[in-house]
Protein backbone atom coordinates (compact mmCIF):
# COMPACT_ATOMS: atom_id res chain seq x y z
CA UNK A 1 0.00 0.00 0.00
CA UNK A 2 1.19 3.18 -0.78
CA UNK A 3 1.72 5.56 1.80
CA UNK A 4 -0.30 8.54 1.64
CA UNK A 5 1.91 11.98 3.23
CA UNK A 6 0.42 13.67 5.39
CA UNK A 7 1.24 17.82 4.87
CA UNK A 8 3.32 19.48 7.99
CA UNK A 9 4.73 23.06 7.27
CA UNK A 10 8.14 23.78 7.10
CA UNK A 11 7.74 25.78 10.61
CA UNK A 12 5.58 23.32 12.16
CA UNK A 13 6.95 21.37 15.44
CA UNK A 14 8.89 18.19 13.83
CA UNK A 15 6.00 15.19 14.91
CA UNK A 16 9.42 13.76 15.71
CA UNK A 17 8.85 14.84 19.14
CA UNK A 18 12.28 16.82 18.80
CA UNK A 19 10.77 20.22 19.33
CA UNK A 20 12.97 21.09 16.48
CA UNK A 21 10.92 22.96 13.66
CA UNK A 22 10.50 20.56 11.00
CA UNK A 23 12.07 22.15 8.50
CA UNK A 24 15.37 22.36 10.55
CA UNK A 25 14.98 18.42 11.63
CA UNK A 26 13.24 15.32 9.76
CA UNK A 27 12.03 17.26 6.34
CA UNK A 28 15.76 17.76 6.35
CA UNK A 29 16.91 14.52 6.18
CA UNK A 30 18.79 13.63 3.37
CA UNK A 31 16.40 11.66 1.92
CA UNK A 32 13.19 13.11 3.25
CA UNK A 33 11.51 10.29 5.27
CA UNK A 34 7.96 10.40 4.50
CA UNK A 35 5.61 10.32 8.06
CA UNK A 36 4.66 7.06 8.20
CA UNK A 37 8.51 5.89 8.35
CA UNK A 38 9.33 8.99 10.84
CA UNK A 39 6.65 7.57 13.25
CA UNK A 40 7.93 3.75 12.73
CA UNK A 41 11.41 4.88 13.28
CA UNK A 42 10.98 7.30 15.86
CA UNK A 43 8.18 5.77 18.06
CA UNK A 44 7.76 2.30 16.66
CA UNK A 45 4.05 3.43 15.63
CA UNK A 46 2.65 1.99 12.97
CA UNK A 47 0.39 4.36 10.83
CA UNK A 48 -2.22 1.93 9.43
CA UNK A 49 -3.14 1.92 5.73
CA UNK A 50 -6.57 2.19 4.53
CA UNK A 51 -7.08 -1.59 4.14
CA UNK A 52 -5.73 -2.26 7.68
CA UNK A 53 -8.59 0.38 9.14
CA UNK A 54 -11.31 -1.37 7.23
CA UNK A 55 -10.07 -4.56 8.50
CA UNK A 56 -9.85 -2.86 12.40
CA UNK A 57 -13.91 -1.43 11.79
CA UNK A 58 -14.89 -4.95 10.93
CA UNK A 59 -13.45 -6.27 13.89
CA UNK A 60 -14.98 -3.35 15.76
CA UNK A 61 -18.01 -3.83 14.82
CA UNK A 62 -17.89 -8.00 15.36
CA UNK A 63 -17.13 -6.04 19.07
CA UNK A 64 -19.81 -4.19 19.86
CA UNK A 65 -22.18 -6.73 18.59
CA UNK A 66 -21.40 -9.02 21.36
CA UNK A 67 -20.77 -5.92 23.83
CA UNK A 68 -24.11 -4.72 23.21
CA UNK A 69 -25.38 -8.84 23.69
CA UNK A 70 -23.20 -8.54 26.63
CA UNK A 71 -25.42 -6.01 28.22
CA UNK A 72 -28.72 -7.35 27.37
CA UNK A 73 -27.54 -10.62 29.39
CA UNK A 74 -26.52 -8.58 32.82
CA UNK A 75 -28.95 -9.18 36.01
CA UNK A 76 -28.16 -10.42 39.53
CA UNK A 77 -27.25 -14.07 39.72
CA UNK A 78 -25.65 -14.25 36.33
CA UNK A 79 -21.86 -15.84 36.85
CA UNK A 80 -19.07 -14.48 35.23
CA UNK A 81 -17.99 -17.46 33.83
CA UNK A 82 -21.65 -17.56 31.63
CA UNK A 83 -19.86 -14.06 30.37
CA UNK A 84 -17.09 -15.61 29.01
CA UNK A 85 -18.69 -18.81 27.40
CA UNK A 86 -20.67 -16.16 25.42
CA UNK A 87 -18.23 -13.99 24.34
CA UNK A 88 -15.80 -17.05 23.51
CA UNK A 89 -18.39 -18.64 21.53
CA UNK A 90 -20.08 -15.49 19.73
CA UNK A 91 -16.30 -14.62 18.89
CA UNK A 92 -15.93 -17.68 17.17
CA UNK A 93 -18.85 -18.08 15.54
CA UNK A 94 -17.96 -15.14 13.53
CA UNK A 95 -14.52 -16.63 12.35
CA UNK A 96 -12.80 -14.79 14.91
CA UNK A 97 -10.35 -15.24 18.13
CA UNK A 98 -10.56 -14.00 21.13
CA UNK A 99 -7.52 -12.28 21.84
CA UNK A 100 -6.83 -12.52 25.48
CA UNK A 101 -7.43 -16.47 25.53
CA UNK A 102 -3.53 -17.95 26.97
CA UNK A 103 -1.96 -14.05 26.24
CA UNK A 104 0.83 -13.53 28.46
CA UNK A 105 -1.24 -16.31 30.24
CA UNK A 106 -4.28 -14.98 30.78
CA UNK A 107 -6.79 -18.17 30.86
CA UNK A 108 -9.55 -17.03 29.23
CA UNK A 109 -11.22 -15.36 26.82
CA UNK A 110 -12.53 -11.66 28.24
CA UNK A 111 -11.66 -9.73 31.14
CA UNK A 112 -14.71 -8.91 33.75
CA UNK A 113 -14.20 -6.71 36.50
CA UNK A 114 -16.56 -5.59 39.12
CA UNK A 115 -17.05 -3.48 41.96
CA UNK A 116 -13.23 -2.52 43.52
CA UNK A 117 -11.48 -4.48 40.65
CA UNK A 118 -10.00 -2.01 38.27
CA UNK A 119 -9.04 -4.57 35.19
CA UNK A 120 -8.00 -7.78 34.08
CA UNK A 121 -10.68 -9.41 36.26
CA UNK A 122 -10.83 -13.26 35.50
CA UNK A 123 -14.07 -15.11 34.83
CA UNK A 124 -15.11 -17.82 37.20
CA UNK A 125 -17.70 -18.69 39.98
CA UNK A 126 -18.29 -15.22 41.03
CA UNK A 127 -22.42 -14.41 40.74
CA UNK A 128 -23.12 -10.86 40.05
CA UNK A 129 -25.43 -9.05 42.82
CA UNK A 130 -27.48 -6.36 42.45
CA UNK A 131 -25.93 -2.51 42.60
CA UNK A 132 -22.40 -4.20 41.62
CA UNK A 133 -20.74 -2.45 38.59
CA UNK A 134 -19.21 -5.20 36.32
CA UNK A 135 -16.65 -3.86 33.61
CA UNK A 136 -16.62 -6.32 30.26
CA UNK A 137 -13.98 -5.88 27.97
CA UNK A 138 -13.53 -7.84 24.69
CA UNK A 139 -10.86 -8.02 21.98
CA UNK A 140 -11.70 -10.10 19.23
CA UNK A 141 -8.73 -10.62 16.16
CA UNK A 142 -11.11 -10.91 12.98
CA UNK A 143 -8.83 -11.86 9.55
CA UNK A 144 -5.98 -10.61 11.24
CA UNK A 145 -7.71 -7.68 12.97
CA UNK A 146 -7.53 -6.38 16.31
CA UNK A 147 -10.20 -3.88 18.23
CA UNK A 148 -10.53 -3.77 21.60
CA UNK A 149 -13.02 -2.22 23.78
CA UNK A 150 -15.00 -2.33 26.26
CA UNK A 151 -18.09 -0.35 29.04
CA UNK A 152 -18.88 -0.76 32.41
CA UNK A 153 -22.89 -1.84 33.24
CA UNK A 154 -24.69 -1.80 36.42
CA UNK A 155 -26.37 -4.81 37.89
CA UNK A 156 -29.78 -4.76 39.12
CA UNK A 157 -30.18 -1.20 40.55
CA UNK A 158 -26.97 1.41 41.54
CA UNK A 159 -26.70 2.88 44.22
CA UNK A 160 -24.98 6.92 44.05
CA UNK A 161 -21.31 5.69 44.39
CA UNK A 162 -21.88 3.10 41.30
CA UNK A 163 -23.70 6.10 39.71
CA UNK A 164 -21.18 8.50 40.39
CA UNK A 165 -17.87 6.48 39.26
CA UNK A 166 -19.79 4.89 36.05
CA UNK A 167 -20.94 8.61 34.87
CA UNK A 168 -17.14 9.82 35.54
CA UNK A 169 -15.76 7.19 34.07
CA UNK A 170 -17.46 7.35 30.57
CA UNK A 171 -17.35 11.01 30.64
CA UNK A 172 -13.64 10.91 31.01
CA UNK A 173 -13.39 8.41 28.01
CA UNK A 174 -15.54 10.88 26.22
CA UNK A 175 -13.11 13.91 27.10
CA UNK A 176 -10.09 12.34 26.12
CA UNK A 177 -11.72 11.35 22.32
CA UNK A 178 -12.62 14.78 21.70
CA UNK A 179 -9.00 15.91 22.66
CA UNK A 180 -7.57 13.48 19.46
CA UNK A 181 -7.40 15.24 16.21
CA UNK A 182 -3.99 15.75 13.92
CA UNK A 183 -1.71 18.00 15.48
CA UNK A 184 -2.82 17.26 19.26
CA UNK A 185 -0.76 15.57 21.67
CA UNK A 186 -1.42 11.99 23.73
CA UNK A 187 -0.66 14.97 26.94
CA UNK A 188 -3.38 16.16 25.54
CA UNK A 189 -5.74 13.78 25.64
CA UNK A 190 -4.56 12.71 29.10
CA UNK A 191 -4.96 15.88 30.53
CA UNK A 192 -8.28 16.36 29.32
CA UNK A 193 -9.40 12.90 31.03
CA UNK A 194 -6.87 13.61 34.79
CA UNK A 195 -8.08 17.52 34.85
CA UNK A 196 -11.54 16.19 34.31
CA UNK A 197 -11.69 13.30 36.57
CA UNK A 198 -9.83 14.92 39.44
CA UNK A 199 -11.69 17.87 39.26
CA UNK A 200 -14.58 15.43 40.36
CA UNK A 201 -12.75 14.23 43.35
CA UNK A 202 -12.14 10.85 41.65
CA UNK A 203 -8.53 9.49 40.83
CA UNK A 204 -6.94 7.75 38.08
CA UNK A 205 -5.17 4.96 37.46
CA UNK A 206 -1.12 5.06 36.62
CA UNK A 207 -0.71 1.78 36.07
CA UNK A 208 -2.30 0.46 33.48
CA UNK A 209 -2.55 2.33 29.82
CA UNK A 210 -3.84 2.95 26.44
CA UNK A 211 -2.23 1.49 23.43
CA UNK A 212 -1.88 1.38 19.96
CA UNK A 213 -4.05 -1.66 18.40
CA UNK A 214 -4.79 -3.02 15.48
CA UNK A 215 -1.96 -5.50 13.78
CA UNK A 216 -1.22 -6.58 17.68
CA UNK A 217 -2.89 -6.58 20.83
CA UNK A 218 -0.92 -3.70 22.50
CA UNK A 219 1.16 -1.80 19.75
CA UNK A 220 3.16 1.77 20.38
CA UNK A 221 2.42 4.38 21.41
CA UNK A 222 1.34 4.50 25.06
CA UNK A 223 -1.84 6.22 25.66
CA UNK A 224 -1.55 8.04 29.63
CA UNK A 225 -4.86 8.90 31.11
CA UNK A 226 -2.77 11.58 32.19
CA UNK A 227 -0.40 14.24 31.63
CA UNK A 228 0.33 17.76 30.41
CA UNK A 229 -1.18 19.67 27.39
CA UNK A 230 1.36 19.79 24.19
CA UNK A 231 3.45 16.82 25.91
CA UNK A 232 4.35 13.64 23.92
CA UNK A 233 3.68 12.11 20.57
CA UNK A 234 1.83 14.82 17.72
CA UNK A 235 -1.37 12.65 16.80
CA UNK A 236 -1.36 12.09 12.76
CA UNK A 237 -4.06 10.47 10.39
CA UNK A 238 -3.82 7.03 10.74
CA UNK A 239 -2.62 6.60 14.13
CA UNK A 240 -4.91 3.86 16.08
CA UNK A 241 -5.03 3.94 19.71
CA UNK A 242 -7.30 2.74 22.84
CA UNK A 243 -8.38 5.67 24.77
CA UNK A 244 -9.21 3.48 28.26
CA UNK A 245 -9.18 5.50 31.53
CA UNK A 246 -9.59 3.23 35.16
CA UNK A 247 -11.20 5.77 37.67
CA UNK A 248 -11.74 5.13 41.16
CA UNK A 249 -13.63 6.61 43.37
CA UNK A 250 -11.18 6.70 46.01
CA UNK A 251 -7.28 6.79 45.83
CA UNK A 252 -5.35 5.13 42.58
CA UNK A 253 -2.82 2.98 44.30
CA UNK A 254 -3.69 -0.19 43.81
CA UNK A 255 -2.58 -4.18 44.22
CA UNK A 256 -2.51 -7.39 42.01
CA UNK A 257 -4.49 -10.50 43.29
CA UNK A 258 -2.22 -13.77 43.47
CA UNK A 259 -3.86 -14.73 40.31
CA UNK A 260 -1.12 -12.53 38.83
CA UNK A 261 -3.84 -11.18 36.55
CA UNK A 262 -6.84 -9.26 38.63
CA UNK A 263 -5.96 -5.30 39.80
CA UNK A 264 -7.82 -4.13 43.13
CA UNK A 265 -8.27 -0.54 44.43
CA UNK A 266 -6.02 -0.20 47.89
CA UNK A 267 -8.59 1.55 49.44
CA UNK A 268 -11.31 -1.00 48.15
CA UNK A 269 -13.08 2.13 46.18
CA UNK A 270 -15.38 1.05 43.50
CA UNK A 271 -13.64 1.51 39.75
CA UNK A 272 -15.50 1.90 36.54
CA UNK A 273 -13.75 1.99 32.89
CA UNK A 274 -15.03 2.57 29.25
CA UNK A 275 -12.68 1.96 26.59
CA UNK A 276 -12.68 2.57 22.57
CA UNK A 277 -10.78 2.01 19.87
CA UNK A 278 -9.75 5.59 18.23
CA UNK A 279 -8.80 6.63 14.82
CA UNK A 280 -7.06 9.80 13.79
CA UNK A 281 -8.63 11.01 10.86
CA UNK A 282 -7.63 14.39 8.73
CA UNK A 283 -10.10 16.09 11.13
CA UNK A 284 -10.26 14.48 13.57
CA UNK A 285 -10.90 11.31 15.10
CA UNK A 286 -13.64 8.40 14.86
CA UNK A 287 -14.16 5.52 16.57
CA UNK A 288 -13.64 1.92 15.56
CA UNK A 289 -15.84 0.81 17.85
CA UNK A 290 -18.11 3.13 18.18
CA UNK A 291 -21.04 3.57 20.93
CA UNK A 292 -22.80 6.84 22.64
CA UNK A 293 -21.19 8.09 26.05
N1 LIG B 1 -8.31 -5.67 26.93
C1 LIG B 1 -7.28 -5.23 27.84
C2 LIG B 1 -6.84 -3.86 27.34
O1 LIG B 1 -7.70 -3.02 27.19
C3 LIG B 1 -6.11 -6.15 27.93
C4 LIG B 1 -6.45 -7.43 28.55
S1 LIG B 1 -5.06 -8.42 28.59
C5 LIG B 1 -5.72 -9.86 29.11
O2 LIG B 1 -5.73 -3.61 27.00
F1 LIG B 1 -4.81 -10.75 28.98
F2 LIG B 1 -6.11 -9.72 30.36
F3 LIG B 1 -6.76 -10.15 28.38
CO1 LIG C 1 -6.97 -1.90 25.60
CO1 LIG D 1 -9.54 -3.76 26.44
Amino acid sequence: MKNRSVKIGRNDPCPCGSRKKYKNCCRNSKKELSLKETYKKQYDIVLKSPKQIEGIRRAGSLLMQILDDVEQMIRPGLVTEEINTFVHEQTIRAGAIPAPLNYRGFPKSVCVSINDVICHGIPGNRVLQDGDIVNVDITPILDGYYADASKTFFVGTPGPNAKKIVSIAGNSLKLGMEAVAPGATLGDVGYAIQSYAEGQGCSVVREFVGHGVGIDFHEQPQVLHFGSPGKGVILVPGMVFTIEPMINLGKKELHVLADKWTAVTNDGSLSAQFEQTVLVTENGYESLTPYDL
